[in-house]
């Protein structure tokens, strides 16, 4: 179990745990994650804000394909950056046959956010996908694989069929994933299908096949990945409903508490005597950023912890500094709170929701921003009646939602993370010249104990400053 880390900083969508943030923890010893979620909406305005500092485009100098990053650069890069209100480019939709340009740039995406991760040092990075945003999975995890992803982490679902497809790409095999389609009919197809030779157009030498790690919340779910997983799962990260993002729904009823949060229980709790005897490494996740806690997750046998909330609000992460500070400073004033909304999010999973002014935590921004979708990675794939496949987001306006067949109730406290996550990251999307898109952060319960990481005085703290903190129970001084 040595060659494991021990703390794994978690992957945290949209861009929050970005190549920056990973490479800074992949060089301290620990395994830096990226986020692989968007990271063509990113790349692409990265690119079109100008590219500070040059990053993206010393990243797509390396694609293995030159013709391909050009394309890219010419489509998206805009000198000196956009004019503040002026609108990003929209890129061509996800879809089960997702087109030609987007896939070349979802490919290159990941592979730019990986190299840099990997940049300067040789220990491993890991990325991080949903399961439930199932479009863009195979040119991501391909592209995160040709800049040599050590691990894939991924929650959100059950991904039995990932690890076959990191086997199938290891040498550039053709990869399918099945699609899940509300309403399907058996015959219906549902495959998605992505063959690298096709899109990169020449042969390239093998791949090492990174490590799999399922991100779960249940004893059952652990045991159904090592029995029905079509390869290798080579640990697990045990997330509780305590952690940033979203949380895996409670057993049972749903029930909600005075302030209307989801109520975790006994059976929410996952048997870690069960889990050691599966025999396969485990990382404990929610609330496990501090000493002690690591130290709990050691004794209980586990290889490590996997750590968001501390790491979300370190000076090497892609939120935006003026949230950062915003939250940091309640934090200190005792004042941070986080909700867990049970419907704001389309996935219709419970996401963790930090109070913040100005941000959609606050029903009045929220009331005053029209239901528009178009960035659409949370849309579900449902068939229409013609028999084809259409998508739907219950965020997006209701009229039109319920013509493609969804519940007019289905739409009710939605929130469009697409478009929030975006803005966490200073990608706003700017509308009409007027409407500038607001964030909404989601954080762990965590977040209350952030002000500890700053030096006196200080308005920032770093990665090693975590890390250092939680290495005292392993190596106290
Ligand atoms: C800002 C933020 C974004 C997150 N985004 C994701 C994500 O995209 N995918 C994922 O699997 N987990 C996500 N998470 C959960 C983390 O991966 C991790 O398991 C969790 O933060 C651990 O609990 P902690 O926040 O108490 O440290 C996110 C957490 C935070 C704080």
């Amino acid at each position: 179990m040595s060659n494991f880390p021990t703390i794994i900083q978690a992957g945290m969508g949209a861009g929050v745990s970005s190549w920056r943030l990973a490479q800074a923890v992949s060089k301290l010893g620990q395994l830096g994650v990226v986020s692989g979620t968007a990271l063509d909406s990113i790349l692409a305005r990265r690119l079109q804000d100008g590219d500070p500092g040059g990053h993206m485009s010393r990243g797509l100098e390396h694609f293995p394909i030159p013709e391909i990053a050009e394309r890219i650069w010419r489509t998206y890069y805009s000198p000196g950056g956009k004019a503040e209100r002026a609108p990003y480019k929209s890129l061509p939709s996800h879809s089960k046959d997702t087109p030609f340009e987007l896939q070349e740039l979802c490919v290159a995406a990941n592979f730019v956010e990986v190299f840099l991760a990997r940049e300067g040092h040789d220990n491993p990075v890991g990325i991080n996908y949903l399961e439930k945003i199932q479009l863009p999975h195979l040119p991501s995890i391909y592209g995160a694989m040709l800049a040599g992803v050590g691990y894939v982490l991924m929650g959100a679902g059950v991904p039995l069929k990932i690890p076959g497809v990191l086997d199938r790409f290891t040498n550039h095999e053709p990869a399918s994933y099945l699609l899940q389609v509300t309403g399907a009919e058996e015959g219906d197809d549902r495959t998605m299908v992505f063959t690298p030779k096709e899109l990169m157009g020449r042969d390239l030498p093998p791949l090492v096949r990174p490590k799999f790690l399922a991100i779960i919340a249940s004893n059952t779910l652990a045991t159904t990945m090592l029995k029905k997983a079509d390869g290798l799962v080579d640990g697990f990260v045990i997330e509780g409903w305590t952690a940033g993002g979203h949380n895996a729904p409670p057993r049972g009823k749903l029930q909600l508490d005075e302030a209307g949060e989801a109520i975790y229980g006994e059976r929410d709790i996952v048997d870690l005597g069960k889990i050691r005897a599966l025999g396969v490494p485990f990382w404990l996740a929610g609330g496990f950023g501090r000493p002690e806690k690591l130290a709990e997750a050691l004794a209980a046998g586990a290889a490590g912890v996997q750590v968001g909330t501390a790491f979300a609000f370190c000076a090497e992460s892609g939120l935006r500094t003026d949230y950062k500070q915003a939250l940091l400073a309640k934090a200190l004033a005792g004042e941070a709170r986080v909700f867990t909304d049970t419907v704001a999010s389309p996935t219709s999973f419970p996401f963790k929701v930090a109070q913040l002014e100005g941000t959609l935590s606050e029903h009045e921004v929220c009331s005053d921003r029209p239901r528009i979708c178009d960035l659409g990675y949370l849309r579900e794939a449902y068939r229409t009646p013609m028999g084809t496949i259409d998508y739907r987001c219950s965020a997006e306006p209701v009229t039109i939602h319920v013509s493609k067949g969804g519940k007019a109730e289905n739409t009710v406290g939605r929130k469009c993370l697409c478009n929030a996550l975006m803005a966490n990251i200073g990608h706003p999307q700017a509308r009409n010249g007027k409407l500038v898109e607001n964030g909404m952060v989601t954080s762990g319960n965590d977040l209350t104990r952030i002000s500890r990481f700053l030096q006196p005085g200080a308005s920032a703290y770093t990665a090693a400053d975590v890390v250092a903190d939680l290495m005292r129970s392993v190596f106290p001084r």
